[in-house]
C-alpha cells in the first residue's frame, strides 16, 4: 500500500526583513520510484508554489540539489523516498549562504576556493596551440579523472566538522582539488608550493580526520586516501623547513 509521506521542510527569504526561519509540513502520497526531486516538484505544484530549491540535471550531475535530509547531506535527485522513513525533514545545506528555503549559493564558494587553491596547470612552458599535447600514461589520466568527477555539491563541506567551526576552511572539497594537480604531471608546482596553500589550519592540518565527507560525498570520491596522503606530504614538508633551525639552535647551545 502507498505510504503518505509527512514533509518538515525549512523555510525563510533572509531578503525579505518580515521573514522567519520555520518549518513547514506538507503530505504526499508516495508513488513508485519516487525521488525527494519528485517529491519537492509536486509539493510546489501541489501545494506551494512559492517553496525554493535548486535542481538542474536531475541525474547527480550537477551538484545543485544537495540539501540535508533527515540529518544527512544528499543529492534530492539521487534520494529514492522508498529509502527514507514516513517522517522527511529536509534542511538546506549549512555553511553556505542561504538563498531561500532549501537553496544555497555554492558556486561563489566554490570559485574562491579554487582561486585560493590556484586551481590552475602552472608551468613555465609557453603555450603553443600548433603543437601536439603530450600523452600522459593512462594511469595517470585515469587518476586524475578519479578526482576531477567532483559535482562541488557541497555535501562534503556541510557534513564537514572543521567547517562548522572556522568558515576559511578548505574542506574536503578544496584539498581533493589540490590533490588533483599534485598528479598532474604538467603543473611544475613542488610539495614547498602546495604547502604555502593549503600548509596551516585552513587546510591539511585543520582537518580532523573523521571521515564524515567521505561518507555522504555522492560521487564516492576516494577522500580519505586524499587527505592522507596530503598530510604525510605537508608533515613532511614542515618538517624539511623547521629542520635547519632546530639544528641552528642545537649549534648555538652547543657553543
Ligand atoms: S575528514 Fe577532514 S575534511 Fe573530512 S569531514 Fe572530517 S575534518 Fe572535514
Ligand atoms: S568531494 Fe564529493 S561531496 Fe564534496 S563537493 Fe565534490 S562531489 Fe560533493
Ligand atoms: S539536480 Fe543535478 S545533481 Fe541533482
Amino acid at each position: 500500500m502507498a505510504r503518505n509521506l509527512t514533509f518538515h521542510i525549512f523555510r525563510h527569504n533572509p531578503a525579505d526583513p518580515a521573514s522567519t526561519p520555520h518549518m513547514d509540513t506538507f503530505v504526499l502520497n508516495e508513488t513508485a520510484a519516487m525521488t525527494l526531486f519528485i517529491a519537492l516538484n509536486r509539493i510546489r505544484e501541489e501545494h506551494d508554489p512559492g517553496l525554493q530549491f535548486d535542481f538542474c540535471c536531475r541525474a547527480g550531475v550537477c551538484g545543485s540539489c544537495a540539501m540535508v535530509v533527515n540529518g544527512r547531506p544528499a543529492l534530492a535527485c539521487h534520494t529514492k523516498t522508498r529509502d527514507l522513513p514516513e517522517s522527511v525533514t529536509l534542511l538546506p545545506l549549512p555553511f553556505f549562504k542561504l538563498v531561500g528555503d532549501l537553496s544555497v549559493d555554492t558556486g561563489v564558494w566554490f570559485r574562491e576556493m579554487y582561486q585560493r587553491v590556484e586551481s590552475w596547470i602552472h608551468t613555465a612552458k609557453a603555450f603553443d596551440p600548433s603543437k601536439k599535447e603530450a600523452r600522459m600514461a593512462n594511469a595517470t589520466a585515469e587518476a586524475i579523472y578519479e578526482l576531477d568527477r567532483c559535482i562541488e555539491c557541497g555535501c562534503c563541506i556541510a557534513a564537514c566538522g572543521t567547517a562548522r567551526m572556522r568558515e576559511d576552511f578548505l574542506g574536503a572539497a578544496g584539498l581533493n582539488r589540490v590533490a588533483r594537480f599534485r598528479l598532474d604531471p604538467r603543473d611544475e608546482r613542488k610539495d614547498a608550493d602546495y604547502f604555502h596553500l593549503i600548509g596551516d589550519d585552513a587546510g591539511i592540518f585543520g582537518c580532523m580526520g573523521l571521515l564524515a565527507c567521505e561518507d555522504v560525498c555522492p560521487k564516492h570520491l576516494p577522500l580519505q586516501d586524499q587527505l592522507a596522503a596530503l598530510r604525510r606530504k605537508m608533515a613532511g614538508t614542515a618538517l624539511r623547513r623547521t629542520l635547519p633551525f632546530f639544528r641552528d639552535v642545537k649549534k648555538i647551545r652547543k657553543k
